[in-house]
């Protein structure tokens, strides 16, 4: 039972506290004062949603918080809900229950409340609050089916029927997945499964042998190292080996005059004696060259003899007595004709030697010229042999031919030696590979056999749960089944009896019987005859459903003990009116419905006829 309801900053009521009573309370008022804004906030505070709006649009102060809080009873326990939001967003819920209070969400509140009801929003929605509209929309839509459909759904008689379809859904999934499984079981070779033992073992062997694989491959690339290594001294060593050679060949006498063991060091002697003839040539040249200045001289000395005893002769031949420009005595002409050939000759002579000199100075610059050449061409051999590496020179020292032919032989000795190692090294990794390659293979079906036998147990066991989920959903398919049967026979004939009844009772001067048939149609008779539902009028067709929700909802829920009524007055001429009044103030004072709350706007009716017991009239204003 509602105990009271406080509404602050919403829809019609700035700050609002009413307190209910037992039986029917009319809210009468002029339009606009606020009659639906009570029922609204009630189920408002137990569904968390306004039937007719959304609730935050209609919070008067945009700046304030709006409030409603609901106190009610049920089953001896006192219940206070209480919601707090504004325009644009949700602020707190509480309840108190036994005189706890207890802070929680929008919807958690909601479930709350319903749960304490012990009804869904879809009961309180239907049959609970009938919201104005909703009377409305009933005259509207056709009965029958309709009804029936409604009827069902409160009795929760449609979910049956989901939950029939439902598990009936389960069992040809299950069915389907039992023919799966039992094909796939046929296939599966029955085999004795490998234990793990063996697999265990056999991993073992493969580690085993791939770390044997690992070893052979290092040392593999170990020998492979080594070939390299071996292969590069081979080359160098038939460097050496032709160098020698060619040294060998054109520098053979120069080599041969010292008296070196080693070439290196021979080389390096031919090259000292070289440079030592060079130096004694040159010094030769040198002597050459100072003879011919000095024979360049007298020839120059005797051509000035010349020239003088030619004037000599020039003067001569006008004087009587000319004296003689080197010894000074008195010089005539035959004399002077005779030096003067004897000069010639002399100079004659002085350029023969001249000549003979020079060829000689060209002698022996062509002689120290090939010298150098071959001083310099030794050491450019000296040069080619120092870039041989130095261990290849320190295996033949001192340097020979013979000798760095013994290392070349020895050096292709362990060369084929090592080969011979590698190409073996590789056949036994080859081996090692291909024994890897089976045991992976034989590990591989030990596993699928492992897998194989795994999956053969995983699918029994399907099949066993599959079985059981199929003889389960069968039995609740039977239960549901006997369930709704049950459910239409006793509820929906029930309480369409009910109805019928309740019609004549409150109705008595009615000339139309109400008989609601089993699909939940309802058949208007009178006198013996069918008439169409049309011809009952809109009041009596919103008598009818108030009449309705009040045995259904009197049938239905246990706990819940009010009902809320918007404008049930409204359509109705004065009679029906009067009729439907009856009807509702009677149910109130028989305990069929302990609490109604009415809204309508027919003050006077109310305070001529239905002051009393269990009645309650409250003036909004
Ligand atoms: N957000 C709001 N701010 C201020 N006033 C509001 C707001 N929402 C609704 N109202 C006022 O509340 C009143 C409507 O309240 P309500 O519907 O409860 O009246 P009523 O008594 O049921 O009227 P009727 O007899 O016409 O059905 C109107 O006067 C309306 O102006
Ligand atoms: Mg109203």
């Amino acid at each position: 039972m509602i105990r009271s309801l406080t509404i602050r900053n919403w829809k019609a009521f700035a700050d609002k506290h009413i307190t209910f009573s037992e039986g029917i309370t009319f809210f009468v008022g002029q339009n606009g004062v606020g009659k639906t804004t009570l029922l609204d906030a009630i189920c408002l505070c137990v569904t968390g949603k306004s039937p007719t709006a959304d609730f935050q649009e209609l919070v008067r102060d945009s700046k304030q918080p709006a409030e409603v809080r609901l106190e009610l009873d049920a089953n001896g326990n006192r219940f206070s809900i209480m919601r707090k939001f504004r325009r644009d967003r949700k602020l707190a819920c509480e309840v108190v229950l036994d005189g706890r209070s207890r802070g929680m969400g929008w919807d958690e509140l909601t479930s709350t409340a319903l749960d304490f009801l012990a009804v869904d929003d879809m009961f309180f929605n239907r049959l609970t609050y009938m919201s104005e509209g909703e009377v409305f929309r009933y005259l509207q839509e056709p009965p029958g089916e309709a009804l029936n459909a409604r009827v069902k759904e409160i009795f929760g008689i449609a979910s049956l029927q989901t939950l029939k379809g439902f598990t009936e859904g389960i069992i040809r999934d299950v069915s389907s997945s039992i023919r799966d499984i039992s094909s796939e079981l046929k296939t599966i070779r029955t085999k004795k499964p490998a234990d793990d033992s063996q697999i265990k073992a056999m991993e073992e062997t493969l580690a085993k042998l791939k770390e044997k694989e690992k070893k052979s491959y290092e040392e593999r690339d170990a020998l492979t190292k080594q070939i390299g290594e071996i292969n590069g001294e081979r080359k160098n060593c038939e460097g050496l080996m032709e160098l020698l050679a060619e040294i060998a060949e054109k520098y053979g006498p120069e080599i041969a005059k010292t008296s070196r063991a080693s070439i290196d060091d021979a080389v390096q002697e031919a090259i000292k004696d070289l440079d030592s003839d060079v130096s004694s040539e040159e010094e030769n040249l040198r002597k050459s060259e100072v003879s011919l200045g000095s024979v360049q001289n007298r020839i120059n000395y005797l051509r000035d003899i010349e020239t003088l005893l030619q004037s000599v002769v020039a003067d001569a031949t006008k004087k009587a007595e000319v004296l003689c420009p080197v010894c000074k005595r008195p010089v005539d002409k035959p004399l002077a004709d005779r030096l003067i050939r004897e000069t010639k000759q002399q100079i004659m002579g002085a350029e023969k030697e001249f000549r003979e000199i020079q060829d000689t100075s060209k002698t022996l610059q062509d002689k120290i010229n090939s010298l150098m050449q071959k001083a310099r061409k030794l050491r450019e051999y000296g040069t080619r042999l120092n870039t041989i590496p130095k261990v290849i020179l320190g295996r033949v020292k001192p340097l020979a031919i013979e000798r760095v032919n013994l290392l070349l032989s020895s050096i292709e000795a362990s060369l084929k030696e090592k080969s011979e190692a590698e190409k073996s090294k590789a056949l036994e990794l080859e081996v090692t590979r291909k024994e890897i390659e089976q045991k992976t293979r034989d590990h591989a079906e030990l596993k699928a056999e492992l897998t194989q036998a795994d999956r053969l147990k995983l699918l029994k066991n399907r099949l066993h749960s599959y079985y059981e989920r199929q003889m389960l959903a069968e039995m609740l398919t039977g239960v549901l089944e006997s369930a709704l049967q049950e459910q239409k026979d006793k509820n929906l004939a029930h309480a369409y009896r009910w109805i019928s009844e309740l019609w004549e009772k409150f109705r008595p001067e009615s000339r139309w019987k109400i008989v609601l048939d089993e699909k939940g149609v309802i058949r208007v008779t009178s006198e013996e005859r069918e008439y169409d539902f049309a011809h009952l009028s809109g009041g009596e067709k919103t008598v009818l459903l108030v009449l309705t929700r009040v045995i259904l909802c009197r049938l239905l829920s246990t706990k819940i003990d009010f009902l809320m009524i918007d404008e049930p007055l409204e359509h109705l001429d004065i009679r029906n009116r009067r009729s439907l009044l009856n009807f509702l103030v009677s149910a109130c004072r028989k305990n069929i419905i302990p609490q109604m709350l009415v809204t309508t706007f027919e003050e006077t009716l109310i305070r001529k006829y239905y002051e009393g017991e269990k009645t309650n009239v409250e003036l909004l204003a």
